[in-house]
């Protein structure tokens, strides 16, 4: 069984996504812990709620985000993750962590990468004039919203959409491509070769929502 540890800082409605398909599609792994850097982070309780382990690493509780990271990594080490899942996660994690994790860390990211990392993605797209928007899940590496794509869903911009109604048709995306990209992680069924990620047996690796 393939131990994942979930990162998030709020709702957690994509950890809860994770944790519900894990359950029900028997996935050879089970979610060890939730770990979030705010102790108000509503998704804590989900997690509670389901039997998982929960912690707080709070990042104002840190001297320095160098600091915040070693917190970070000695709790979820504490946990022997084979996959650290970014759900929701709003710090920005340095260059040793990252390093720390390579291979082992995902993260979904609200717009179709490399277009639009950083936040605010949905506000950008309509203002840029957008006609297909996004979700992307991706291996993390240390340059902020970047490193090999694993999946990517697409949605249409509609013309009197606003960022909440985008965001929602976004939303509903992501929680059906960050599940199944962990599933084939924890099935082993992902190779990266020359920064590219590819499914061993073709699967597509797109979603039209
Ligand atoms: C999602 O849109 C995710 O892509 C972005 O932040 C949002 C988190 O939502 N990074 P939730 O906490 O998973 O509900």
């Amino acid at each position: 069984m393939k131990r994942i540890v979930i990162l998030i800082s709020g709702r957690g409605s994509n950890m809860e996504a994770l944790v519900q398909r894990c359950a029900v599609e028997g996935w050879p792994a089970q979610v060890v812990a939730v770990i979030a850097n705010r102790p108000d982070a509503a998704g804590l309780r989900f997690a509670a709620a389901k039997g998982i382990a929960t912690a707080v690493v709070d990042h104002k509780q840190q001297a320095s985000r160098e600091a915040f990271d070693d917190a970070l990594r000695t709790c979820i080490d504490g946990f022997s993750p084979d996959l650290v899942v970014l759900a929701g996660f709003m710090r920005i994690l340095g260059a040793d962590f990252v390093r720390h994790y390579e291979g082992r860390l995902l993260n979904i990211h609200p717009s179709l990468l490399p277009a639009f990392p950083g936040l605010h993605t949905h506000e950008r797209a309509i203002s840029a004039g957008c006609k297909l928007h996004g979700a992307t899940v991706h291996f993390v590496t240390s340059e902020l919203d970047h490193g090999p794509i694993v999946m990517q869903s697409v949605v249409p911009v509609r013309a009197d959409d606003d960022a909440d109604a985008l965001a929602a048709r976004v939303l509903a995306t992501e929680h059906v491509i960050y599940p199944q990209s962990v599933r084939w992680f924890v099935e082993g069924s992902l190779a990266v070769c020359d920064g590219r990620v590819t499914h061993r047996d073709g699967q597509s690796q797109w979603l039209v929502g």
